[in-house]
């Protein structure tokens, strides 16, 4: 069920050059069941900016009510964002929309997940959960050089990780699509978060898989009514147009036109 709460910050911690990390705690967390869903955020408690933010679920902790989201601080919401101590109070909507189906993959599967700069957050959730139930996740995640590179620990404790960074100060140099160009396709099922244009690179890369992917879209409302965040379909589909928020932001490939 989508709750509107007053989350109290347990911590802000900056991670990367810009990036942070905020861990929220309130009632909310116990409605996060679906890795790749997203909270709307209300950065600042005065009337500007009156639009919410969403960001993507990084890590859930139900038992102690908690979760986590990473962001990156560049335009003025986020930046106010990053301002946020333990002890204050953030006005959360969520969760919301449709996330990430962990059930197209089985006990003993391999599932590969891609992800790309701020997008690579919610794919940690979902690599948690399918080693949950016994899949091997192999993660190739990539980001623009060094100083912003963030979780790799995290995830290589999860499985297999490759790190890829645009300028080659880390990890392998290029973009994703380069490391998994050597690698083989011998995964049930992948999914990926990150820019349209790596979106559209995994599905020109991989057409004969199942594949799942997380849109970003500039949003007013959050939950489906503004019709702020539609996005074109492909020939596929019945519906012209879907809604980010609230039909996606994961969908599966090949459903919206990139
Ligand atoms: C489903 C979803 C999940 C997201 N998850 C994350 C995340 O985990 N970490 C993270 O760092 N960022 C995430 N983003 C992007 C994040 O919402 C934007 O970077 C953020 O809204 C920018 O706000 P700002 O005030 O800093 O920038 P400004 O440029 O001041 O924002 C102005 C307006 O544009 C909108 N906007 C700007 N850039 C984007 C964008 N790329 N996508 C959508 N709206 C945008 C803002 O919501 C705001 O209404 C996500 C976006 C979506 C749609
Ligand atoms: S943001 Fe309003 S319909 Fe999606």
């Amino acid at each position: 069920m989508i709750k509107q709460e007053q989350m109290i910050v347990v911590s802000q911690q900056k991670i990367a050059t810009n990036i942070f990390m905020l861990t929220l705690k309130g009632m909310l967390v116990q409605e996060m069941h679906q890795p790749g869903q997203f909270v709307h955020v209300r950065v600042a408690n005065q009337m500007e900016p009156l639009l919410r933010r969403p960001i993507s679920i990084c890590s859930i902790d139900s038992e102690a009510s908690e979760f986590k989201m990473i962001y990156r601080a560049d335009g003025r919401g986020t930046a106010l964002l990053s301002e946020k101590k333990a002890g204050d109070y953030i006005d959360v909507l969520g969760p919301l929309g449709q996330g990430f189906p962990i059930e197209k993959a089985a006990s003993g599967d391999k599932a590969l997940l891609v992800g790309g700069g701020i997008g690579v957050p919610p794919l940690y959730e979902l690599s948690k959960r399918l080693v949950e139930k016994g899949v091997e996740p192999i993660h190739v995640l990539g980001f623009q050089s060094e100083n912003v590179v963030f979780y790799e620990e995290l995830f290589n404790q999860l499985g297999e990780t490759h790190i890829v960074t645009a300028d080659g100060s880390y990890g392998h140099k290029g973009f994703v699509t380069n490391v998994l160009e050597t690698m083989t396709d011998d995964f049930a099922v992948y999914y990926s978060c990150g820019p349209t244009p790596m979106l559209a690179a995994m599905e020109k890369m991989y057409p004969h898989k199942e594949g799942y992917l997380s849109f970003e879209q500039r949003m007013g409302c959050g939950i489906g009514a503004c019709f702020a965040c539609v996005c074109e379909t492909t020939e596929k589909m019945d519906a012209d147009y879907l809604k980010v928020c609230s039909d996606g932001p994961v969908f599966q490939s090949g459903v919206i036109r990139v």
